[in-house]
Formats: C-alpha cells, structure tokens, sequence
C-alpha cells in the first residue's frame, strides 16, 4: 500500500468509528507522519502551533486504536497500516468494505454509527455538490447512540431514500411505536444516502429543546457561533439559506417529546408551540433540502401540510418480521424453530425482543421452548417500566378506553366500544383518535365496519395492571 492508500484506509476507518470525515489537518497530520515528519515540523509547514497538532495526532491515534482493537500511535502507524492483509485489489474502490471493517476491527460487528450488516454492498451514487460546497458531505453525529444494528429494512430504506433523494421531499415523517428501530434505521439511512448531500446532520429532541435551541444547534454546524443571529426569526431565514445553498438531510429524533404529557396526542407543550409554524415554512419554502422527523406519535400538522402537497410523506414502521431471528441469535437462544413464534408474540419489536430474549438467556438458558410453556404473554420487567412510560403520556380518557379493551378478545367497533364506557361521545371519538396517532390502537375493515383492537403486547400489560376487569368479564 502506498501512501495514498494508507490515508483512504485510515479515512475509511475514522468515518467508521465517528460517522466523521477526516479535517484537513489530521489529513496533514497522518501524511506527515507517513513521510516520517515530527510533529514540530508538521506545524512548522503548515502554519499551526505545535500543540495543536500534537492534540489533533493524539486524538487521531485514539480513535483508529478503538477503530482497530490495536493500539496505534504515531510511531506504529505506517507498521500497523502496512501490515493489515486487505483485500486491495478490488475493481472500483480503495476503501474498507463494511465486511472489511468487521473482519479489521476485533470488536463487536456493529461499528458505531456505521452498521455493516447491509443486505448487499452497494455503490453509492456520485455526490452532486454545489460549486460553493464541500465535496465530502459534513455529517454530525454527535447526538447519536453509538452503537446499533440494523438488519433487513431494505423495503423502509429504499423507500425513503426514493422520497428524500429522488423525489426531493421537504419533510418526511418516520413513525413508529417506541423500540420498533426508527432510530436504527435512520442511522443505516445515513450511510445509504450520504453521499447525495452536503451536510447530515442528527439531532435528538428527547429533552424538549425551545425552537430557538434546536435552531442554534442546527446553526452551529454551517457557521461559526459568534455569526448565528440572536432572533429567533433571523435564525430560521438563516437556516433556510443554508438549506437552499447546501443539500441537507436534517433528521430531528423523538419529535413526541415536544408533545404534552396527559394532553391527546401530536398538542405541542405550550412553551414549544412554534415548532409546527417552523415546520411548515420548511415545507412550503423552496429548498433543496430534506428534514426527517422521528417520532412516536403522528405529527397532527401533517394532514394539513399532505394535503398541500408540499412535498410531505409519511412512513410508518412496523415490526421487523423473521429478519428479528439475527437478534435472537445474538443472545444464544435455542430451539430455532420456535423463533418465529416468539417473534410474532412480540409484534417483531427488536426492543421487546432483545429484552424478552435476555430474560430467557438468563432464566431458561436461552431455551426458548421453556419460556413459550407459560400459558400468557409473559411481559418482562424492562418492557413493563417502558409500557409504563407511554402509559403516563395518555389523558384519561384514552387510559379509560385502553381498558376497556383488556377485556376483550375481539376487535370492536365503535358505537360498540361506546356502550361499555361512561364517555361523551367527544371524548370517546377524539380519544380512539389519539390513541391511531400514538400506534396504540389497529384498525381492521370488516366489510362496511371499521373495527379497533389493542396490540397484544399492550393489552397484556393492562390485564395485569387491572385484573379486577379481567375477572369481571
Ligand atoms: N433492524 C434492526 N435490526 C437489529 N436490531 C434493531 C433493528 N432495529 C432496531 N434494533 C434494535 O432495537 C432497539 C431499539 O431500536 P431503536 O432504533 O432505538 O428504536 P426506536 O427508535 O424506534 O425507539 C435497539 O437496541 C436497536 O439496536
Ligand atoms: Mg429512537
């Protein structure tokens, strides 16, 4: 290998590690090294302080070493690097694969934020640049969780990557219930389609950030912060500049945190109102770029801003299907063919699955024929603090319709779900209404009837929550 192919390598590595591309001065850095340059010479050709390269090599050397498994420091580099058999003399690339990052790197498969279990290697596209844009995309990671895996998906990936980037949507909306693997996926997304823009950027709402926040984090990533303005409005034209100059895909994770607790689903807490006014002057204003909104519960603007066609989608995601047997693999189960079982029990939900799964590592030594012996859907004590959680956020009402259904072995309809409760009819209609928002509640069509039921999982939490109900039916 030569120099060149030691830094795309080295390149390749660190975005597998920190969903970064390299600076231009740790590019310095690893080719001075390479040339046999000091540190002190370094700084001294390029115009920077010697400690400040000193930091920029010790931060470098840090992440290929965690990238690696293998120590590396500025001495060992080119030894380490030369020394790594790769596979170079493939057609069309220098770079790692993601197979070759797994078979480089001595730690767990899933390599922070880049996953590696892609169904196919693919080739991305060509990146389409503006003149006054970067060639390598910006992305920002920061805020994401480091690790995670992704299987399967290529339906939900090609989609979305034909709304954001083919059709060009403005917004898209990715729902789905808490644990079903949003998050997972618009990290994988990333590295389908990162090369079509100039910026990525990831940002999670889950502390209910004022509008005014979340703007100057988003700033903060395409200018310096002494440039962003103090305004509020200010701020959002100089996003929407930034977002007509530059291709951005800017996802916002766990938008229902800007939802009131106790309030129907999709009303904004009211100190962040003004985020459904930022959003749909993202939608109706001309730019090139993309917003992917993350959440739990549907956004309630979103009808308006459909039916406007502003470029706006929705994806709802649903279970992970027998793919989920790789999770299950993960934790050493046995009795394969009762997987699919035990997957369609817990809806395909990879989080309800990977909790199930190590209780019945821990309790059955991972025979899961045992655990399927008990008579109910056996729900496990991290699931129960989860259900518990969402449990909080319903009003009254919709926790008084949820009942209702615990008793129930059969979808109903309405005017038959009526008779059961004490509720106005307002009350009765907005509260199944909110409880479709929150994926709490299917609906099935049974000739001309539209009729609801309660996700199982859900349904056996609330019987054990309430067996007075159970026993009275
Ligand atoms: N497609 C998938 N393959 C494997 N594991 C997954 C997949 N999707 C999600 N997971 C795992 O399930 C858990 C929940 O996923 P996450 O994306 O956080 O869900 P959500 O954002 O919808 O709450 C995580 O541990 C994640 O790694
Ligand atoms: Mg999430």
């Amino acid at each position: 290998m030569d120099v060149e192919d030691i830094l795309k390598q080295a390149e390749s590595l660190v975005f597998a590690k920190t969903g970064k591309q390299l600076e231009h001065l740790q590019k310095t850095v690893l080719k001075g090294t390479l040339q046999g340059q000091t540190y002190p010479e370094i700084a001294k050709e390029n115009g920077f302080s010697e400690s400040h390269v000193k930091n920029v090599g010790h931060e470098l050397w840090h992440t290929l070493s965690s990238a690696l498994g293998e120590k590396v420091t500025k001495s060992k580099f080119k030894s380490v690097f030369k020394s790594l058999r790769i596979t170079s003399q493939r057609s069309n690339s220098n770079n790692f694969s993601p197979a070759e990052i797994s078979g480089i790197c001595h730690t767990n498969p899933t390599i922070n934020n880049i996953n590696i279990f892609t169904d196919q290697e693919r080739s991305p596209a060509p990146a389409q640049t503006s003149p006054d844009t970067p060639t390598e995309p910006q992305i920002n990671l920061d805020d994401a969780p480091a690790i995670f895996t992704c299987y399967s998906r290529t339906t939900e990936l090609n989609t979305l990557e034909h709304w954001i980037v083919q059709d060009r949507c403005r917004i898209v909306e990715l729902l789905g219930i808490s644990g079903i693997g949003k998050t997972a996926l618009s990290l994988r997304l990333i590295d389908q389609i990162k090369s079509n823009f100039d910026y990525i950027i990831y940002q999670t709402l889950c502390f209910s950030p004022t509008l005014e926040t979340t703007l100057t984090n988003l700033l903060e990533n395409f200018g310096k912060p002494a440039e962003i303005p103090q305004q509020i409005e200010s701020k959002i034209s100089q996003l929407l500049k930034y977002l007509r100059q530059h291709r951005c895909l800017i996802i916002l994770d766990d938008v229902q945190m800007l939802f009131s607790p106790g309030k129907l689903a999709g009303e904004y807490q009211a100190s962040l109102e003004n985020y459904p006014l930022f959003f749909k002057r993202i939608a109706e204003i001309e730019h090139s770029s993309c917003f992917l909104l993350i959440t739990a519960e549907q956004l309630q603007e979103f009808t308006q801003l459909k039916k406007g066609d502003h470029a706006v989608r929705s994806l709802v995601l649903g279970g992970l299907g027998i793919a989920a047997k790789e999770i299950l693999k993960q934790y050493e189960l046995s009795d394969e063919d009762q997987w699919e079982k035990l997957i369609n029990l817990y809806q395909g939900n990879p989080l309800w699955l990977e909790m199930t799964a190590m209780m019945i590592q821990d309790l059955f030594a991972g025979n899961v024929a045992d655990f399927l012996e008990y008579k109910s859907l056996i729900i496990c004590d991290a699931l129960k603090a989860a259900i518990q959680r969402q449990w909080q956020r319903l009003t009254p009402q919709e926790q008084a319709i949820l009942i209702q259904f615990t008793a129930l072995d059969a979808p109903v309809s309405l005017p038959q779900l009526g008779q059961k409760l004490n509720l106005a009819d307002s009350d009765l209609l907005n509260g199944v209404k909110s409880l479709r928002r929150r994926l709490f509640l299917e609906h099935i069509q049974r000739e001309k009837q539209r009729l609801f039921q309660l996700n199982p999982v859900y349904q056996q939490y609330l019987k054990e929550q309430n067996p007075e109900i159970c026993e009275r039916s």
